[in-house]
């Protein structure tokens, strides 16, 4: 497997690879590999002929108060767990590399999406999100490109980036991978102590909790919201951020659960601020299929 650091030496090894007519995968990702990052290589894997995984965490996506400086990282480790799903190239650029001396253009996706859950939160986030994936799509150009869906938002930014800004690559979203009691994998959950990583487990369990009701029946949104908040307020050692509930795909306001909505939390474990979701689908009232 090759260690790429440079654009330059990126760009031609994937001309070499489309020259010879093979389908290119990319998976973005920041490093500090977990299973959630695997999942997403092993489907690369399976759909592509040649596989190139992006290590670079992006300044450009971080707000000042944010993790930037400490977000952990270790390539020698991700080199290895890669080239044993099979992925051909990491692409591991340096900040110079990638936003040299002059660097003053961004991307950003219109507010009907971004002006929310972790937009709303992170503010120049998803601008930071959409200019480095563009970075990386132009430098790689891949074929497919793979997006966890833990950040459902962030897949429904680069999803309507690609469509508005006519790219060619298709974008493969890919199921959220979760330890065994149901905590989401994330490179953050690091940071937790172990008590507070036993308390993490409200945030998998909340969401099932609106799962649930939802099936009972209950479509409520906001009521839905509230016993989410209860739940995890429950919690001596959790702080909320927000749990918010949207229509899914196109993240519009809604006070009543019909058809699929996005229900998203977000919550700090002292310095580990941890993102979740679920689709909620309210069942189909049986008159309306008559
Ligand atoms: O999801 C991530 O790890 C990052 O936001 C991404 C897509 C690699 C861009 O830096």
């Amino acid at each position: 497997m090759r260690i790429i650091k440079n654009v330059k030496e990126m760009k031609e090894f994937t001309a070499r690879a489309k020259e010879s007519g093979k389908i290119v995968g990319l998976v973005p990702t920041m490093g500090y590999f977990h299973q959630g990052h695997l999942a997403l290589m092993e489907k690369a894997v399976q759909q592509c002929d040649v596989v190139i995984t992006s290590v670079y965490v992006n300044p450009l996506q971080f707000g000042p108060k944010e993790d930037f400086a400490s977000y952990p990282r270790d390539l020698q480790r991700d080199a290895a767990m890669a080239e044993e799903v099979g992925v051909d190239a990491i692409f591991s650029p340096a900040d110079g590399e990638m936003y040299p001396e002059g660097f003053d253009t961004t991307v950003s996706v219109g507010e009907s999406l971004t002006n929310k859950l972790c937009g709303l939160k992170r503010p120049g986030h998803f601008t930071g999100v959409a200019t480095v994936v563009t970075k990386l799509f132009n430098i790689v150009k891949p074929d497919k490109a793979y997006f966890g869906l833990k950040d459902a938002q962030q897949v429904l930014v680069i999803k309507r980036m690609v469509e508005d800004l006519n790219m060619d690559v298709e974008i493969i979203p890919v199921p959220i991978v979760r330890e065994s009691d149901g905590l989401a994998m994330s490179s953050r959950n690091v940071y937790l102590t172990s008590e507070q990583r036993k308390a993490a487990v409200v945030l998998y369990q909340s969401l099932k909790l609106a799962e649930q009701q939802v099936k009972k029946g209950h479509i409520d949104a906001v009521e839905i919201c509230r016993q989410v908040k209860e739940k995890i307020n429950n919690e001596p050692l959790a702080e909320l951020d927000y749990v918010e509930i949207y229509s899914y795909p196109d993240l519009k306001f809604i006070d009543k659960i019909e058809g699929r909505a996005l229900l998203a939390v977000a919550v700090k474990f002292g310095r580990a601020r941890l993102i979740d979701n679920i689709i909620l689908e309210a069942q189909k009232d049986v008159s309306d299929s008559i």
